[in-house]
């Protein structure tokens, strides 16, 4: 039986020093991080850095802020990309220019994500963190599948994909009013009639779902290649750490997290140790598929173990919502489906 609290994971993290930093040689590899700028992604790109990568992608939207960033980490093979997870044009524009200028990819790390008090549509008509955290993500790790596919095979590698999900989605299931019709769940999801009308309809719970989302996807990505391709899809838990995540949080929340960043947080830099592990670190093959939480694979919650008809809807629906906003995303699949 797999249900864990906050309070449990809380406990886990205080009884837990901070892991070891993973180390290895990226001499002749390319590496994608998204949401580079800032907390545990900027963190991730240090340590890469170090290990003397081919080429380091900072996937901001901010350039600025990128720029900013490389400077941070002085690392000569960094570059600069343009990606804004709030707009799909965004996101196909970034895979358009992977496949045109990068002659490999090696790791995508899906690290960006927002969390939000406010119910925000974005231009393209979903709700802003189911954008940015699911949809967007999904999108980028689809349109670069093929070039992560190229790249293992060519290399004799294997490429990964590592999102970067939330120790939380144990706390969340998704709402069954959410799964009980046919029309599409992320378009359910953000109806703003959908907020007012269900008691669990809450930004509150909505980054908790979309990081369940990112779990489901894992697996289902997982499925979609084949555990025989040469690709890794693993997501993990950073454990709490101090970033700028809760900037728009407020009122009594944020003085709960105030404390619990007092008192037992990790640094963003002791955070970023798990992507960079599940990036370059651990055995690629044993991660594929897998949720994992202080560098060791862990059981899913038995919402997702017992749920493989919402995680088929969950996917299906996703790919409903991508193929219509990217023409070449059909291409994508077919090229990377398990033989
Ligand atoms: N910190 C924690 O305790 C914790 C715990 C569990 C999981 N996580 C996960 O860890 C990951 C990293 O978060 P963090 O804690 O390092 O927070 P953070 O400091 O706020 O970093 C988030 C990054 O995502 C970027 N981002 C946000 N919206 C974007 C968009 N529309 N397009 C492109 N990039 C966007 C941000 O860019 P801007 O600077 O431009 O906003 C920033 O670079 C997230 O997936 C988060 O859910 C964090």
């Amino acid at each position: 039986m797999v249900v864990r609290t906050e309070a449990e994971i809380w406990a886990e993290q205080l009884e837990t020093k901070p892991l070891a930093v993973v180390t290895g040689d990226l001499t002749k590899k390319t590496i994608i991080v998204t949401g580079a700028n800032s907390g545990l992604g900027l963190e991730a790109c240090r340590h890469f850095a170090r290990m003397n990568p081919k080429k380091l992608i900072l996937a901001c939207r901010s350039l600025e802020n990128a720029h900013a960033a490389i400077s941070d980490i002085d690392c000569a093979a960094a570059e600069a990309w343009q990606l804004d997870l709030g707009s799909f044009q965004s996101v196909l524009d970034f895979s358009e220019r992977a496949e045109k200028e990068l002659e490999r990819v090696d790791v995508l790390v899906a690290n960006a994500a927002i969390a939000s008090f406010d119910m925000n549509i974005t231009a393209d008509g979903y709700e802003q963190m189911l954008q940015v955290n699911v949809l967007s993500n999904l999108l980028l790790a689809l349109r670069l599948s093929p070039l992560l596919i190229n790249t293992a095979k060519t290399h004799g590698t294997v490429s990964r994909i590592v999102t970067v999900s939330s120790g939380l989605f144990y706390t969340s299931t998704l709402d069954s009013t959410i799964l009980g019709g046919k029309t599409n769940v992320y378009k359910v999801m953000s109806d703003k009639e959908y907020y007012k009308s269900s008691p669990l309809a809450s930004t509150m719970n909505r980054y908790t779902e979309t990081k369940l989302i990112e779990v489901f996807y894992t697996r289902s990505l997982q499925a979609h290649v084949g555990t025989g391709a040469p690709l890794s899809v693993s997501c993990l838990d950073p454990g709490f750490c101090i970033s700028n995540i809760r900037r728009s949080m407020d009122g009594p929340i944020k003085e709960h997290f105030s404390e619990m960043e007092k008192n037992g947080a990790y640094t963003s830099e002791e955070g970023s140790r798990q992507l960079v592990y599940g990036a370059v670190g651990g055995d690629a093959e044993t991660l594929k598929g897998q949720f994992f939480s202080m560098c060791e694979v862990r059981e899913v919650s038995d919402y997702v173990l017992q749920n493989a008809d919402i995680q088929n809807r969950l996917w299906n629906d996703a790919i409903e919502v991508l193929e219509t906003v990217d023409p070449k995303l059909k291409q994508a699949l077919e090229s990377t489906s398990e033989p």
